[in-house]
Parts: C-alpha cells; sequence; structure tokens
C-alpha cells in the first residue's frame, strides 16, 4: 500500500518561524555578503534616479520564490521585481489560490548606498486578503511577524503600539508634503527610506503614526499593515476602507494608534489628500 502525499498546509496554518527561518537564510546567502560590496554593474535604475534594483534584490527574489512555494505548494508568487518585469502578475493577487508577496530588499537605496535600514518584507495573501506577514531587519537580525487574529510578534515578545497621545506629542514617518501639514501642529515626523523599518517602528511603539502615499505596491504594504493592525494599530486608507493589498490605486495609507487620533491625522492631511497641497 503506498503512503498518500502530506497534505499541504492550509495558507492560514503556515508556521510563522518556518517562513522566518527562510527569510533569515535568504537574507544571509544573498543579501549581507553584497552590503557595502556591491559593484557598480551590479546596481541599476528602474523607472527614475530613486527608484534602484540590486544583485541583491533579484537573487533574493529568486530564492525567496523557490522555497517559499516549495513550502506551500499550489501557492503562486507576487515579488516586485518579477512585477516590475511584466507587470500582469499583480493580478495574481485576485486568484483563489495563496499568493506570496515578496520585496526582497525594502529600502534598495539605502542598501545601495551603505546605509543599514532595508529589510525583507513577505506576506501570505488569500482571497485578496493578508493572512500572515513577515519583516526581516537582517542587520538588526530582528522578525516582525503576524497571522491575521494572532496578535504581532518579535521574536517571542508580543508587539503592541503607541499608547494614544496628544497631537502635539507625535513623531512619526512621513514624507515632505505631509510634514508642511503637520509641522504647524507640533507633529514631528521623519523618513526611514524604507516603509518596512516605518512599519516596524509603528508596530513596535518606537513611533506613533505613519503615512504612506503614491504607488501603494502590495509588496510595501501588506506585511506591515497586518503587522500594525496585529499590535492593536489603527490602518486605515484615507477614505476609511481597511487596506487590501490589491488597492494599488488608492491614495494614502494612515496608521494611528487610535480610531480617534487616524481621524485628527486624516483632517490635518485633508489638504494634501484632496490635492489642494
Ligand atoms: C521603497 C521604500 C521607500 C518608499 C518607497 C518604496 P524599495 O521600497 O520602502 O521608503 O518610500 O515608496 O518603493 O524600492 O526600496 O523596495
Ligand atoms: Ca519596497
Ligand atoms: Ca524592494
Amino acid at each position: 500500500m503506498t503512503t498518500p502525499p502530506a497534505a499541504a498546509p492550509a495558507a492560514d496554518a503556515i508556521d510563522l518561524m518556518q517562513v522566518a527561518a527562510i527569510m533569515r537564510e535568504v537574507a544571509r546567502a544573498e543579501i549581507l555578503p553584497r552590503f557595502r560590496t556591491l559593484g557598480r554593474h551590479e546596481i541599476h535604475q528602474k523607472s527614475h534616479p530613486g527608484d534602484l534594483v540590486t544583485a541583491a534584490d533579484v537573487a533574493a527574489e529568486k530564492a525567496l520564490s523557490e522555497r517559499l512555494t516549495a513550502l506551500l505548494p499550489g501557492s503562486a508568487v507576487v515579488g516586485e521585481e518579477a512585477a516590475h518585469a511584466d507587470p500582469a502578475i499583480l493580478a495574481t493577487l485576485q486568484q483563489d489560490a495563496p499568493v506570496w508577496v515578496l520585496d526582497p530588499v525594502d529600502g534598495t537605496r539605502n542598501f545601495a548606498t551603505g546605509v543599514p535600514r532595508f529589510a525583507v518584507m513577505v506576506a501570505l495573501v488569500q482571497g485578496g486578503d493578508t493572512v500572515a506577514g513577515w519583516i526581516l531587519d537582517p542587520v538588526a537580525d530582528t522578525l516582525y511577524a503576524a497571522r491575521r487574529g494572532g496578535g504581532s510578534w518579535c521574536d517571542g515578545r508580543r508587539l503592541q503600539v503607541a499608547a494614544p497621545a496628544p497631537l502635539h506629542a507625535l513623531a512619526g514617518a512621513a514624507g515632505f508634503g505631509h510634514a508642511k501639514l503637520f509641522k504647524p501642529h507640533g507633529i514631528r515626523t521623519r523618513q526611514s527610506g524604507s516603509a518596512a523599518h516605518d512599519y516596524m517602528q509603528a508596530s513596535d511603539g518606537r513611533a506613533d503614526f505613519a503615512v504612506f502615499r503614491r504607488r501603494l505596491n502590495p509588496w510595501d504594504h501588506a506585511a506591515g499593515a497586518l503587522i500594525f493592525t496585529e499590535a492593536g494599530g489603527f490602518c486605515r486608507m484615507s477614505d476609511g476602507r481597511p487596506y487590501r493589498p490589491g488597492d494599488t490605486d488608492g491614495d494614502h495609507i494612515i496608521l494611528a494608534p487610535s480610531e480617534a487620533l487616524w481621524r485628527e491625522l486624516r483632517d490635518i492631511l485633508r489638504p494634501h489628500i484632496e490635492g489642494r497641497a
């Protein structure tokens, strides 16, 4: 009698630690050895001078794609670099099968210029919703992970967003256009050059909030939005809809420690959202 093949794990039963181990191995093999050692021929510009791809992005995406689809037979992949080459790949997010959404190196400009603020992001999406998300900072070797309904964790420690505070005491991640609107309220802002680091800082309370706009690529936001939400934060598109990884045409994602603060931040940003500032 032949033994039936082991059943493939369901997407929402995937072992968070197995995926974390794969991310760490890929970062050690393909990303860290190239940090501060890249040759000029290994760095290329994509859509504009700040939009880069390196040999590390390409090699890490390939390794993650192979290892994660092997872990979850029948799953598909939407990787940043593959989607850059063929934007039609984004339609994969609408299918029923589980989809790995990969940002092999987030903060590529930092990585390519020797700044140690970059990360690997992986999300598992099914039926258009994120069921699990992971962010690895390979330099600090810290890994943030969340499963839908299961809280957010950093290497065994439960994550909690910042406690709500008055507007003038808030500090968070926002671009230059937002900073101009926040400043009169005493709200401090900064830019890290890595959405992954912005999500990590908001999810563990080092930052109070974050605002993201334009190019809402799923690999930049799917993992972080789930991790922040599972850490108790309020994450919505500026029109109040919950973020979904297929929402590439939305205008802003706003993260706040409470719904009340989210409304206050959204109201301050309104001129920007409505294209008046
Ligand atoms: C970029 C970074 C950056 C954000 C950009 C992203 P990449 O990702 O997260 O902070 O402002 O919108 O594209 O290209 O370095 O993976
Ligand atoms: Ca990115
Ligand atoms: Ca990237």
